[in-house]
């Protein structure tokens, strides 16, 4: 936990681009530009301005990928045009959508690092309609490193999606179990945050640190950050401590979680394996069924944000 928190400091601290002399406030760089104001496409032929969610938890193994994956392949179901963006070099998201990653010509890590990569390029269909990929592979755990000595190095994932937003209702992050500076660039490029939150004994053990951080980046790099929801994962809730994590986790966090529950199955173990979401996979599985209710939540959510600025 004191490692993390270090880390995340050392990175933020790092991020000095523009001194305090010259208007960085605190000195770290400003995002550029006033905020689009974001939101799923509501139709009617205007152009679209995605929502960027970033799906973010410093811990491994909490389901952030299998919720990328499975939430994208639901809101695509829900006729939204969605892009997933795998920013974890582990490359799950591809595995999961049936591609190798190992594979790729092109990745993430050429439209954040090299000036002559259109992201156009890197952008894959997959086998679910309504629903792309930005992949990554094992070339993104060099970016950390490279990205150090880029101008506004924390802004460049949002500058490598601004054009892109136009073309999707939502824009998916699967971040990586760090909270390093790939993490920062998607909580700077993202209008809102998605933490999955596994129902076990250590559930809330770092969720101070990760609420801090989060505020950390609203205030000096990303204005328009919003928790769009903690989602509870890995529930079980036929036994006494399955549902007793619960309680604590609804104690502590009851404003912002979702009212739909991931519960434990191990369908979702199985769907990645046959290289496709679990709304295909296994349709009627409760498993499919929760995520198709949470993509419900996730657009009302949206929708009322958006209301409630106009
Ligand atoms: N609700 C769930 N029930 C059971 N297993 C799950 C559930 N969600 C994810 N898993 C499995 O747990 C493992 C970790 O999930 P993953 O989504 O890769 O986590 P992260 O991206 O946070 O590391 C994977 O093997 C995945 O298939
Ligand atoms: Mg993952």
């Amino acid at each position: 936990m004191e490692e993390s928190h270090t880390r995340i400091d050392t990175a933020l601290d790092a991020a000095q681009v523009v001194p305090a002399s010259q208007g960085g406030a605190d000195g770290i760089s400003q995002p550029a530009g006033p905020p689009v104001v974001p939101g799923p496409y509501a139709g009617g032929g205007g152009p679209r301005s995605a929502r960027i969610i970033a799906v973010v938890n410093q811990k491994g193994g909490v389901g952030k990928t299998t919720t990328v994956i499975s939430l994208g392949a639901a809101l695509a179901e829900h006729d939204q045009s969605v892009l997933l963006v795998d920013f974890d070099p582990q490359g799950g998201c591809a595995l999961g959508l049936g591609i190798e990653p190992g594979g790729l010509d092109l990745s993430v890590y050429n439209a954040l690092l090299d000036r002559h990569c259109q992201v156009e390029e890197v952008v894959l269909k997959t086998n679910v309609d309504n629903l792309e990929l930005l992949p990554s592979n094992i070339d993104l755990s060099a970016a950390e490193l490279m990205l150090v000595q880029e101008v506004a190095r924390e802004q460049t994932l949002m500058r490598v999606l601004a054009p892109l937003r136009v073309n999707y209702d939502f824009i998916l992050i699967d971040c990586p179990p760090s909270l390093g500076l790939l993490t920062i660039n998607a909580l700077t490029a993202a209008d809102g945050v998605i933490v999955p939150l596994e129902c076990e004994y250590y559930a809330l053990r770092g969720m101070g640190l990760l609420m801090d951080s989060i505020e950390r980046i609203r205030e000096r790099l990303n204005p328009r950050l919003q928790i769009d929801g903690i989602l509870a994962t890995m529930f079980d809730n036929r036994t006494l401590h399955g549902r007793e994590v619960l309680e604590r986790v609804e104690e502590a966090f009851g404003q912002w979680l979702f009212d739909t529950k991931i519960r434990k199955t191990i369908r979702f173990a199985e769907a990645p394996v046959a290289g496709e979401p679990i709304l295909t996979y296994a349709p009627t599985s409760p498993g499919a069924v929760a995520y198709r209710k949470l993509a419900q939540e996730v657009m009302d959510r949206v929708a009322t944000r958006q209301s409630a600025r106009s």
